[in-house]
């Protein structure tokens, strides 16, 4: 998390450096700060809160500079814990996205030869070691730090004198955007899109020495290595609102667009019908587990392998039991999340084949998996995942069916007609959003939406909700019910319908308000509901792709008629590299 931005050019840097850090707010919003060089010495600006505060500061003067964005681990969010830091004499600042697990060693031992701190970061030790290792070459003086820090990072370090930014990565996202006469360090391509679509990724144990005119990268051992330049394929308009409010709404609304795009894709050998390996095991947080859940279900049913599901912050840790036979599939929209990439390096390790569901071209988990699909849903900006969800259920079906030698059909339409409920759900939404607790239910394929549906609400709204397989109720959190605690229960017409109406009739009659996603035409579920969402009919396999979208819109218009930041919300972040 953080996102980090460096220029370079014949240009004032300011302005460029802080329409950059806008884009990456996605990966955090705590405080902001920008850095120039301007007459040999440093200028910054630094703030708590989010970069628009950096706007109502005076401008700083300078060709060359670095900025960051926010997302706390270390020390809580704060001006003093604002990036960029700089070293006692004023001479190095520095920007850092990851975590330096070693940083009170470093810092009790820079504290010892009388380096004074001036925040709680572990960030800031890496810029003092910076100045203590110069001697008159910043690129030299990086390499031989870099070599004394644990954990993950990504940085960019300008010197007051110097006409050069030096950026590194180890573990954090980094690359390089080449432009004429300038050129660019961040964390992704949304930041400098507007600027070039020429970029350079840097890859872990790399630095790279950014002038206005050339690019040169080393491994940590000083040695020069050959760049390859790759040419973004999305543009910028694609990174902006569009006259949607949100880019959560703008996002929900790209869905037939993305299903489409998706339905596209295509296999390579390694998935083919009668592939080599005996089981699937699935690895992902979040959004992308709940697809990957579907994706077990929808494997065994269609292809009858068997599959496991795996939380990648568990899986790392737990006895790992898979070997040359087992297939990994790793699900990840931004391809950085650190967990979901320890978990792919881990089943390497094992021997077995890896493979990629991917958002994000040429992100960490996409090159290093053995191969890799993406998933096209485009720039997902919303921190909240929408269409990244639907994009990665399409592929897990087309998988599915792929593993079987078919082809797998969907009709667009129904994901259109799903998206006229949205005035509905508005409505839906006013009578709700001021309810403090929600249930989610589900069964079989349903139960993953039921999921998806909760942190959907959750992550957004601020509204605590909870998800449970239908027939789990009874077991316990039926103790929860009451006129004050609504449930959303997902109950098309499918082989479980009786069973989840049943959990239904169960929760009426403790007085439960129901709110249920049925199928069209369906009047008996009236009965038992105080407010139904009629979804389209779809062969029974086909719903999570259908539920996906009320919910989405459900939990879009609580958070929104809460007056809380959709696209934004408290905590959070999008791109999740850090464990
Ligand atoms: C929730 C959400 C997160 C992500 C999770 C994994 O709306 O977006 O739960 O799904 O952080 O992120 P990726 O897919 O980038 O690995």
């Amino acid at each position: 998390m953080c996102g980090i931005i460096g220029y370079i050019g014949d240009r004032e840097a300011n302005d460029i450096l802080i329409a950059g850090l806008e884009r990456l707010e996605y990966r955090g919003y705590d405080s902001a700060g920008v850095a120039t060089i301007h007459n040999n010495s440093l200028c910054i600006n630094k703030k708590e809160g989010r970069v628009q505060n950096l706007k109502e500061l005076p401008k700083l003067s300078g060709n060359v500079g670095i900025a960051h964005t926010r997302w706390s681990t270390h020390g809580k969010p704060s001006d003093r814990n604002a990036h960029p830091f700089t070293d006692n004499t004023n001479s190095f600042t520095l920007v850092h996205n990851g975590i330096i697990e070693n940083y009170l060693e470093l810092k009790a031992g820079l504290q010892e030869a009388g380096v004074n701190f001036t925040s709680d970061t572990d960030s800031e030790v890496i810029v003092h070691l910076i100045a203590k290792a110069y001697i008159g070459n910043l690129k030299e003086a990086v390499l031989k730090v870099v070599n004394y820090l644990q954990g993950s990072f990504a940085l960019c370090v300008i010197n007051k004198d110097s006409d050069e930014i030096i950026g590194a990565r180890n573990g954090s996202p980094l690359l390089v955007g080449l432009g004429d006469n300038e050129n660019f360090l961040a964390s992704d391509a949304s930041a400098i899109i507007e600027h070039t679509k020429k970029v350079i990724y840097v890859n872990d144990f790399e630095v790279v020495g950014v002038k206005k005119d050339s690019v040169n990268i080393y491994d940590f051992n000083g040695n020069e290595k050959p760049k390859e330049i790759k040419t973004i394929n999305w543009d910028l308009e694609q990174a902006q609102k569009s006259g949607y409010k949100h880019f959560m709404l703008k996002e929900i609304y790209e869905q037939p667009k993305v299903i489409e795009d998706s339905m596209q894709i295509n296999f390579n050998e390694m998935l083919n019908t009668g592939a080599n390996f005996n089981r699937i095991i699935i690895v992902a947080c979040g959004t992308a587990s709940y697809a990957g859940l579907v994706g077990k279900y929808v494997i065994e049913k269609v292809a009858k392998v068997p599959v496991i599901n795996e939380i990648a912050s568990e899986f790392r840790y737990k006895e790992c039991l898979i070997n040359e036979n087992d297939l990994v599939i790793a699900i990840s929209q931004s391809g950085e999340t650190a967990d979901t990439l320890a978990a792919i390096r881990l089943a390497k390790q094992k021997g077995a084949k890896t493979l990629g569901l991917i958002n994000v071209v040429d992100s960490t988990i996409a090159r290093e998996v053995d191969d890799v699909v993406y998933t096209r849903a485009g720039p997902e900006i919303g921190v909240a995942s929408t269409k990244a969800f639907t994009s990665q259920l399409i592929t897990l079906y087309k998988l599915a069916f792929h593993l079987i030698g078919e082809e797998f059909q969907f009709d667009v339409e129904k994901i259109k007609q799903a998206l006229l409920l949205n005035e509905s759900i508005r409505k839906l939404a006013k009578k709700y959003y001021q309810s403090t607790n929600f249930l989610y239910i589900g069964r079989n394929l349903s139960f993953p939406l039921a999921l998806e549906g909760a942190l959907k609400l959750k992550e957004i709204s601020y509204i605590h909700a909870e998800a449970y397989p239908a027939g789990e109720l009874k077991h316990g959190p039926i103790a929860l019910v009451s006129e004050e605690m609504p449930t959303v229960a997902i109950c098309p017409r499918d082989s479980v319908y009786e069973k989840t109406f049943s959990n239904i009739e169960e929760i009426k009659a403790r007085s439960g308000k129901v709110i249920t996603i049925a199928t069209s035409g369906d009047e008996k579920i009236k009965k038992v509901s105080d407010d139904v969402i009629y979804i389209p009919e779809v062969q029974e396999i086909l719903y999570p792709l259908i539920v996906a979208i009320p919910l989405q819109l459900f939990a879009y218009h609580v958070a929104d008629l809460r007056d809380c930041d959709v696209d934004k919300p408290r905590n959070l972040a999008k791109s999740v590299t850090v464990e």
